[in-house]
């Protein structure tokens, strides 16, 4: 899903996908990125499936922590900077709010095998940037196990029930990956100091409140039934309040004006005339 935004935002970057090289492959990868010689490095890979990660640790910290780690010696021998994209997950809700160098605490396989990546990176010598985002939103992935955005899986259900229980009392962090895509390049361009960014939309969101801006900008009459975590029990434990404070960038655009534009713009799955 990001991949594809920061391919359409700059359509003149070489990008690859999984049918292109199998970055597991060490040899290949470095094959092939030799032959490139980038002037960066922007990753985009992830094992993102948060509960099938606590049955498939080892799968995990291969392409969360290994890879990474890997990548960030290849862009040092480059001598190119690399982004590397991490998640709010790696804090543990307690604080409720997290800026860049609050502690993480992860509290789940993916969100430990993303907090080993970070640190992998960071240790690298690399020019390395770490940019913790959360929730993405846009158009989807091009491939089928591609993870869904909340939003999709929203209007998917919305096409068969007339109400939907949805939880209330998480909070996290928004973000829509074309204002990730234009900040990731801004922070290449501008050759800012190097280190973990907070790149989110701002503002907290409930699952409840964005689901119920998603309809309220589609104008759906759903009826939205607001219910706590535990009423969808799941494997992996995820924090109850984990938003992103970026103290070192401009700040994005709030997350409710942010999925208006996505809901109304190109990459829109349904039709709006206004928002
Ligand atoms: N999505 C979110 O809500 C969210 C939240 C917080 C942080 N993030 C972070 O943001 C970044 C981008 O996430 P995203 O949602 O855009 O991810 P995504 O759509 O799931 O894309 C991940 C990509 O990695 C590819 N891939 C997996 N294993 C590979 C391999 N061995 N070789 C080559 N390619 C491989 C996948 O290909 P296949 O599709 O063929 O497997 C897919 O194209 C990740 O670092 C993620 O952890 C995402």
């Amino acid at each position: 899903m990001l991949g594809g935004a920061l391919r359409d935002a700059d359509p003149a970057a070489s990008a690859w996908d999984r049918e292109d090289v199998d970055v597991l492959d060490e040899a290949a990868l470095r094959k092939k990125l030799l032959a490139l010689s980038p002037s960066a490095i922007i990753n985009c890979v992830a094992f993102n499936d948060v509960d099938g990660a606590e049955e498939q640790p080892g799968a995990a910290f291969a392409l969360n922590a290994g890879f990474p780690g890997r990548l960030a010696g290849l862009a040092a021998e480059l001598d190119v900077p690399l982004i590397h994209y991490s998640t709010n997950y790696v804090f543990d809700g307690v604080q409720g709010e997290y800026a860049e160098q609050d502690e993480p605490n992860p509290l789940s396989v993916y969100a430990a095998s993303k907090r080993e990546g970070e640190l992998r990176v960071l240790a690298s010598g690399a020019r390395v940037y770490v940019l913790r985002t959360a929730v993405l939103f846009g158009r989807p992935g091009v491939s089928e196990v591609s993870k869904k955005s909340f939003i999709h899986l929203m209007l998917d259900l919305a096409r068969t029930r007339g109400i939907l229980n949805v939880v209330n009392d998480e909070i996290n962090s928004i973000t829509y990956v074309r204002d990730l895509a234009a900040v990731t390049y801004s922070i290449l361009s501008g050759g800012l100091p190097v280190g973990i960014y907070h790149t989110v939309n701002s503002g907290p969101a409930s699952w409840f409140e964005l689901a119920d801006e998603v309809f309220r900008i589609t104008g759906s009459s759903i009826r939205l039934n607001a219910v706590p975590a535990a009423y969808f029990p799941r494997k992996a434990k995820r924090p109850a309040k984990s938003v992103l404070i970026n103290t070192r960038l401009k700040p994005l655009p709030s997350w409710r004006q942010a999925v208006g534009r996505f809901l109304s713009g190109p990459d829109s799955p349904v039709s709006v005339n206004r928002v």
